[in-house]
């Protein structure tokens, strides 16, 4: 076991884009490892829009907590190696998650309920599966890309024409190709012409446009002439308010986040009578709210990326000191798939 633990703390609330200096890199003591504890190393970490929302004082209400400053960051899924144990059912050498967060190492309750769940400690299967898959495809995207299309979509066996936003991204690229592999038709959004020629020519989907090239409404007429039945929202703004308008009577919108409105001012939509007018449901939704889907999709997206229809996308940035550039880029669009920090091997 190594005796050098680190963990990144918030220095400071970032206002606007996130920058280096608003972390510290700190030497911690672990404590000693309890009876029903386990020490865990730390190998991957994710980076996720949503952390973004709980770097200020105040995280939005009912959403998971404010980081504190100056302290270890809590409640982001993390992949590890146990190296001591003293819980049964979790013994040295395997793989895991945890909710633990951006840090080197961290000693861990078993029996700690973790996100609502979603995060409780957990041996992986990692055979034939790459660990950090857990965080992407096989983890809490795809329970959201997943819960976002069966529950909140409700999508069935009747195909409908579906607008992924920030569809190059963790769980925009899982929504495209979960609902490709489900025969639905996929419109593409995001925000570079390399993100759409990928989306076209590796992902399949069946219309790609970038959200820079002109307003945005009339690139979504463009590929979905006839309109849409469901908008997977990942953007809020001025996505959604292109989505009302273009959507068909009695379509669905699955609000899963609103990226746009992160790091600025909130704004829009300005014509949601539209929801009314055509009879739209519209539902928010959070992945950790469905973890009685976790083994139903995990089951099905291993198989699905063991054949190859799924393809995993990640955007890697080496060592736990360069999580918050990449978070940095992540909210600029500079990443592609899943954005991850390798800590350690
Ligand atoms: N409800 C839940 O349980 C849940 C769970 C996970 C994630 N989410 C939400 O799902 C969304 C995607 O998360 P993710 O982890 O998959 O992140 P991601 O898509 O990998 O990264 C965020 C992407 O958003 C796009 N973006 C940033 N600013 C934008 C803007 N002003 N307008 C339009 N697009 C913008 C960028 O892509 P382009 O530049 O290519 O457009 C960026 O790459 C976020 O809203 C996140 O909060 C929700």
């Amino acid at each position: 076991m190594s005796n050098e633990a680190y963990a990144l703390q918030v220095s400071r609330y970032p206002v606007g884009q996130v920058g280096a200096d608003d972390f510290e890199l700190v030497p911690v003591d672990l404590p000693e490892v309890a009876d029903g504890q386990v020490l865990v190393r730390t190998t991957w970490t994710s980076v996720d829009p949503g952390l973004r929302l709980r770097l200020r004082a105040d995280a939005p209400e009912g959403y998971f907590p404010a980081f504190p400053l100056h302290q270890p960051m809590d409640g982001i899924v993390t992949i590890g190696v146990i190296e001591e144990s003293r819980a049964e059912g979790f013994p040295v050498g395997a793989t895991v998650w945890h909710s633990y967060g951006w840090r080197t190492h961290a000693v861990v309750d078993a029996g700690e309920v973790a996100m609502n769940g979603l995060a409780s400690l957990r041996v992986l299967d990692v055979d034939g599966i790459a660990p950090q898959t857990y965080l992407g495809p096989m983890g809490p995207m795809g329970l959201t890309a997943y819960a976002g299309l069966h529950v909140i979509g409700a999508i069935d066996d009747e195909p409908r024409t579906i607008w992924v936003s920030a569809a190059a991204g963790a769980v925009g690229v899982l929504v495209c190709q979960m609902a490709r592999q489900l025969g639905h038709r996929v419109v593409a959004s995001a925000g570079t012409d390399e993100k759409v020629r990928w989306l076209l020519d590796e992902i399949g989907v069946d219309a790609a446009f970038d959200r820079h090239d002109g307003p945005l409404g009339e690139s979504l007429a463009q590929a979905a002439p006839e309109g849409i039945d469901l908008y997977f929202d990942a953007v809020g703004g001025d996505h959604l308010e292109a989505a009302l308008a273009a959507m068909r009577p009695f379509g669905r919108i699955a609000l899963c986040g609103s990226v746009g409105d992160y790091e600025r001012e909130p704004a829009g939509p300005r014509n949601l009578f539209l929801a009314t007018s055509k009879n739209l449901t519209m539902r928010g939704y959070r992945g950790s709210s469905y973890v009685d889907l976790l083994d139903e999709m995990q089951r099905r997206v291993r198989a699905w990326i063991q054949d190859g229809s799924v393809t995993v996308k990640e955007t890697v940035y080496d060592g736990l000191d360069q999580a918050p550039r990449a978070l940095a880029d992540l909210m600029a669009g500079r990443t592609t798939g899943k954005t991850l920090v390798r800590v350690g091997d």
